[in-house]
């Protein structure tokens, strides 16, 4: 790593948290930590237009931190200047700064913190198999084990640990399916059954972290909920008009689940455009191409629409498709129970007892993209809609009950792993 590049990544890890703690209570603290941040800032190249791509990247995630604790504790302080202005690297403007290391980092970020650069990117590198075989790979960019953070704390580093196994699980689920919709590989045929229960057994593992996760079974101990709402919310600061701080609805693979298996009776097209602008390019891109295709369910639909009577397989590709959409069903309500575990439930009971309350950045009333319990709980409805009910419904519930029997021992065998990996090393790896 460029020593400039190095410096800022170990300040980050090794003082910002303390000095954001510091400077809440303090607007002394606060000026000498933006005073200490120019200092530092000073080292790095005036104009950032010959630093290699993997540098930029690094930079990004540092000063993503960086930006978003500045704009946290101005407002915090009520310091009416925009710190992103008033802060500088050689000539330009923090913000303008960051801006060229998005434009030259040759990666489509956007100008301003993003999920990549605070999960994908500062998170070590994590690999998603089935059976031993490698199905997702999501690259970390740092050599060490370290994730940054902006409190120090274990809950933090959870919290984005679980988002990018979560996203590669997600990804791997997906990836699955992508043939199948896309009409490359024919929905009634051996390969699609097992595409089908492989994407079943990654949204199966997804879903059992994050009930594991609200249950507090991590051995680093339970997720902080006074942490998540009072620390590590209080950082999605939006760093200038229409730009979103990074959250859930931010993660790619998420909502391109959402446009494989459709969200009935919603305007959902509009709403993954204004998410997208705050993605990378390739992500918006990858959306556009999802929403496109048809949903799995019409294709599934389609393919079975002149085959009469179904034979073994069809009716084991009709039930796999099914159960499918049940588990996508049971992911997206383990995710509203997070949702409302560490958020929605006790900002009620929070805003009913407001004594001691932090100074708030961000309202603890709705989520950071602005989505109220509501919102998160339409959605979810959305995703309880199985449109292969009917079709199932149709059929001689011993051949379901058969081919369901074959499809749930097939899914009890499969094992998918999760590993942990930074530079030479696998840190850890995890079975679900
Ligand atoms: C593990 C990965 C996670 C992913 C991929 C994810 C993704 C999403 C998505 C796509 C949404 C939009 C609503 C929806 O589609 O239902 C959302 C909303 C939300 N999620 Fe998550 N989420 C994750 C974990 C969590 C966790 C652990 C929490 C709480 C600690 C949480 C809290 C919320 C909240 C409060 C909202 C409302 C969002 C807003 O307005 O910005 N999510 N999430």
């Amino acid at each position: 790593m460029d020593t400039y590049s190095e410096q800022i990544s170990r300040w980050t890890l090794d003082h910002l948290p303390a000095r954001i703690t510091e400077a809440l209570n303090s607007l002394a603290a606060f000026e000498r930590l933006a005073a200490d941040m120019s200092h530092l800032l000073a080292a790095l190249p005036a104009r950032p237009d010959h630093v290699p791509a993997l540098t930029c990247r690094r930079l990004l995630v540092n000063l993503g931190f960086w930006g978003s604790a500045l704009v946290r504790l101005a407002l915090v302080h009520s310091r009416a200047d925009a710190v992103l202005d008033s802060t500088t690297v050689g000539d330009l403007s923090f913000r303008h700064y960051y801006a060229r290391l998005a434009v030259q980092s040759a990666s489509g970020h956007p100008p301003w913190q993003s999920f990549a650069s605070i999960i994908t990117w500062n998170v070590p590198t994590v690999e998603i198999r089935l059976d031993g075989d490698l199905h997702s790979r999501s690259e970390g960019i740092f050599d060490g084990p370290r994730v940054r953070t902006w409190t120090g704390t274990a809950s933090e580093v959870m919290l984005w640990e679980l988002f990018k196994v979560g996203a590669a699980l997600g990804s791997a689920a997906n990836r699955s399916l992508d043939p199948i919709v896309s009409g490359v590989v024919s929905a009634l045929s051996e390969e699609s059954l097992s595409r089908l229960l492989a994407s079943h057994a990654f949204l199966r593992s997804f879903r059992q972290r994050m009930v594991n996760f609200a249950r507090g079974q991590d051995p680093r101990g339970e997720f902080s909920i006074d942490v998540f709402m009072n620390q590590i919310r209080q950082f999605g600061v939006p760093w200038q008009s229409r730009a979103e701080a990074p959250s859930g609805p931010h993660e790619v693979e998420s909502l391109a689940r959402d446009a494989i298996f459709g969200m009935p009776q919603l305007r959902h097209g509009q709403w993954v455009r204004d998410r997208s602008r705050s993605m990378m390019s390739a992500e918006g891109k990858r959306l556009e191409q999802a929403a496109d295709a048809p949903t799995l369910g019409e294709v599934i639909q389609r393919s079975t629409a002149k085959t009469r009577p179904f034979d073994d397989l069809t009716v084991s590709v009709l039930v796999a498709a099914h159960d499918i959409y049940e588990e996508r069903r049971k992911l997206s309500a383990a995710h509203y129970g997070i949702a409302r575990k560490m958020l929605y439930r006790p900002q009620r009971a929070q805003s009913s007892d407001r004594a001691g309350t932090p100074t708030l950045a961000v309202d603890n009333s709705q989520g950071i993209t602005g989505m109220s319990e509501h919102d998160v709980q339409r959605f979810d409805h959305a995703r309880r809609v199985n449109p292969l009910e009917n079709v199932l419904a149709a059929l001689p519930s011993d051949e379901i009950s058969h081919a369901r029997s074959l499809i749930q021992e097939s899914l009890s065998t499969h094992s998918v792993s999760v590993t942990l990996r930074h530079a030479g090393t696998a840190t850890s790896c995890a079975q679900a």
